[in-house]
């Protein structure tokens, strides 16, 4: 009798949780989870009229009333079939291009050989603002296509153990190392803008396809060539895309629905396969691609040569202004 008694007790409790979670979802649908949940096919035509079945919950996460969300379903399917698709031939189409690109065109090499003599291209608060925003975003980069499809791609070669511990610590860098990037981010916008506003030579430029495919002359640039504000402005609205939807990520309470949230997920996770795709043409051609380009990032000082050839306007503006091209040929810069 004690037993039949408890027996009761638990299916009353039971009975009366299901009132709890479900009850408030019969006000949203025409359909009463409480008294037919137990028919799966009543359930599942019941999502087919809503968007989920919600009940009422007194803690502060409100995103956790939803008992079952079909759009879920969708978002994960998207994560796992579509998005390794356009990340796929994002990045590794990306990588091909580069490499036929080197193949055919081989290294951009100056014309006139180095001079010996430099000019300064980035001082050295601009170089350092570039180098926190490029390893925080390399290893950003790393670490979220770990979260993308580490499972499929790490997982099986180094086994679960090492994939674990590893993932653990690139899901802190990812965590951490996006608030200098969102630094990096500001000042660069802020030092470069200037810089690159578009212009009537960036039209110039993009039709002489930057002299990138000629050995002739490259068409005149300024301090930036279309190419470089190209670059500068996708840094800019990807980075600015790549914040707002990580910060949601970051507090996942802030977005008004768990839908919202999914939604802020796709965007994160598609312009970040974008993004890394034309960071790798940035830094192909930031070292490989073009001789005498790294420097600019390196010491700061670029071969005179290099600067006449891609940004002879910049060459005369910094003329102008009295930067003498220091180096071991002595010879007077403005009468050349
Ligand atoms: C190993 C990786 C990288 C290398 C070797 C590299 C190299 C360079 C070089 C040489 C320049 C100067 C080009 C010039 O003289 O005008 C430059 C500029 C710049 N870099 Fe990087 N970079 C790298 C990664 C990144 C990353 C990850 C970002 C942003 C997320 C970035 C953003 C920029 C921007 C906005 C500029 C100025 C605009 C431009 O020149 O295109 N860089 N980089």
């Amino acid at each position: 009798m004690p037993g039949s008694l408890s027996t009761l007790k638990v299916l009353f409790a039971a009975l009366a949780m299901l009132f709890v979670v479900a009850g408030p979802a019969a006000a949203q649908l025409s359909f009463n989870p409480t008294a037919q949940a137990v028919q799966e096919d009543k359930l599942l035509n019941a999502l087919k009229e809503g968007d989920k079945i919600s009940g009422r919950v007194s803690i502060p996460d409100k995103m956790s009333s939803s008992l079952i969300q079909p759009a879920g379903r969708d978002w994960r399917d998207f994560l796992r079939n579509t998005l390794p698709i356009i990340g796929g031939v994002a990045i590794i189409g990306m990588i091909a291009v580069l490499a036929i690109f080197l193949m055919v065109r081989g290294r951009i090499r100056l014309e006139k050989g180095f001079s010996g003599r430099k000019i300064l291209r980035f001082a050295a608060f601009e170089r350092f603002t570039h180098w926190l925003t490029a390893s925080c975003f390399i290893i950003l980069a790393l670490s979220g296509l770990n979260i993308s499809f580490g499972r499929w791609l790490v997982l099986p070669l180094f086994g679960a153990n090492a994939f674990s511990a590893m993932s653990t610590w690139a899901k802190y860098a990812h965590d951490f190392l996006a608030f200098p990037f969102m630094v990096g981010l500001v000042i660069m916008f802020l030092i470069w803008i200037k810089d690159n506003v578009p212009g009537k030579l960036d039209l110039q430029w993009i039709k002489q396809g930057g002299g990138l495919l000629s050995n002739g002359q490259h068409p005149p640039a300024k301090r930036f060539n279309a190419g470089q504000k190209g670059i500068f402005w996708i840094v800019i609205i990807g980075g600015a895309l790549m914040s707002v939807s990580g910060w949601f990520l970051l507090f996942p309470y802030l977005p008004a629905d768990v839908t919202t949230l999914q939604f802020w997920t796709v965007i994160h996770a598609v312009i970040a396969m974008l993004f890394i795709a034309a960071m790798l043409a940035h830094i192909y051609i930031g070292s490989v691609g073009m001789e005498g380009a790294f420097d600019a990032m390196g010491t700061g000082e670029v071969d005179l040569n290099w600067a006449k050839e891609h940004h002879a306007l910049w060459v005369e503006e910094e003329q102008a202004k009295g930067q003498a091209p220091s180096g071991t040929t002595p010879r007077a810069m403005p009468a050349e």
